[in-house]
């Protein structure tokens, strides 16, 4: 087992590499492609942790391309992984709050409960239940090398790893496999996750077979790699809570405004689209553009020698202006929580009868199904 362990610990970490990288661009480009023509092939599963509220980085990156799948009319299910929040940090902290909060997110962003299945982990026991046999089918060298698990690692400051730290890409293989999702929408960090599910699929079939001999229990899921630019932080640097340099998609117009006024831009008054010599000021300049619909480059243009004050003048009221329905929206929502928990009590019910027949499928390959 330890060539074969070797090679998969390679397998992880190769699917980081530039060689690898573009093979997946490409593939995901043909996926992409195939969406057009039959979405009815695809079933997306994709998540988030409820650490905190979705902010702008959540919704150009990932949250405005689910919509526009489930308007393309791709199956899609939405995780909020709730057991994952406790992989790296010892208290849940205001979980409750969070998980109304990032639903009330995603619906206010243009998620439809009839058409996407939004769940949390903790309902779902059967979805956890294949973590058992999923465990058996990794050893602990290759969840030690995973490139996933070690920045975690790092994150942590070293303390030590709690077994779920290790374990949660077999966690999250789960999240995928137990509904049979082909496609995931991940950025680059999250492929060796991917890569862990694909593992995880292949063994099972090599070790118990199917119930239909022509395909296997779990089918082998793909990376959907979003190509959103990076947002950062307004103080120029990675987009996070915990630096206080995000706008979150549930704060209020004078907020926005008050805190794009202080975002960091620099001496040079020409304003330029050049994120690669100007970040602070060509990350305004997009986040203007992405709220209009316009290029960057042409936002850039448009302000020229008007300086910094005039583009965040133009920043805050484009932001201001594509938020303002979601906002109104997401008041509302906010307002109804007796309809959000129906949302979630109608996701959660139709993830557990999705889990419990694949999990019933996994006791027939494994020869555990008695009576
Ligand atoms: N790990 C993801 C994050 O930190 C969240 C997540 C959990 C996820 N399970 C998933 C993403 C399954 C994609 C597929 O944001």
């Amino acid at each position: 087992m330890s060539t074969q362990t070797d090679q998969v610990g390679d397998a992880l970490a190769e699917s980081t590499s530039a060689a690898s990288l573009a093979r997946t661009m490409e593939r995901s480009a043909q996926i992409e492609a195939q969406i057009e023509v039959d979405p009815s092939r695809f079933r997306i599963l994709t998540g988030d942790r409820p650490t905190g509220n979705l902010h702008l980085g959540h919704y150009f990156g990932t949250l405005k391309s689910r919509v526009e799948l489930q308007r393309k009319g791709v199956e899609t299910w939405i995780l909020i992984a709730d057991y994952q929040v406790i992989t790296d940090r010892d208290g849940v902290g205001p979980l409750r709050e969070r998980v109304f909060s990032i639903l009330a997110d995603y619906l206010a962003a243009g998620l439809h409960p009839e058409e996407t299945t939004i769940f949390t982990h903790s309902a779902v026991p059967a979805l956890n239940q294949l973590m058992l046999p999923f465990l058996a089918l990794v050893t602990d060298s290759e969840l030690r090398r995973n490139p996933t698990v070690k920045a975690e690692y790092e994150a942590t400051g070293g303390r030590p790893m709690s077994g779920l730290l290790l374990t949660y890409p077999v966690h999250q293989a789960a999240d995928i496999l137990f509904c049979k999702a082909n496609i995931v929408p991940v950025g680059k960090d999250q492929l060796p996750h991917l890569e862990q599910a694909r593992v995880v699929a292949r063994r099972f079939d090599e070790r118990y077979g199917r119930v239909d001999p022509g395909t296997p229990v779990f089918p082998a899921p793909e990376a959907l790699l979003s190509e959103a630019p990076l947002l950062l932080g307004t103080d120029g640097q990675k987009m996070s809570k915990s630096r206080g340099n995000t706008i979150e998609l549930g704060m209020d117009a004078d907020t926005t405004a008050k805190l794009l006024k202080k975002a960091v831009t620099d001496a040079d008054r020409r304003i330029t689209y050049d994120p690669e010599n100007r970040p602070e000021v060509s990350n305004l300049v997009m986040l203007a553009a992405l709220s209009t619909g316009r290029s960057p480059q042409d936002i850039a243009d448009e302000i020229g020698d008007a300086g910094a004050g005039a583009l965040k003048k133009l920043v805050i009221e484009a932001v201001n202006e594509h938020l303002a329905p979601i906002r109104a929206r997401r008041a509302e929502l906010v307002a109804d929580h007796g309809y959000l928990a129906r949302v979630l009590a109608r996701g959660n019910e139709r993830a557990n009868a999705v889990a419990d027949a694949t999990l019933d499928e996994v006791r027939t390959a494994m020869q555990m199904k008695y009576v």
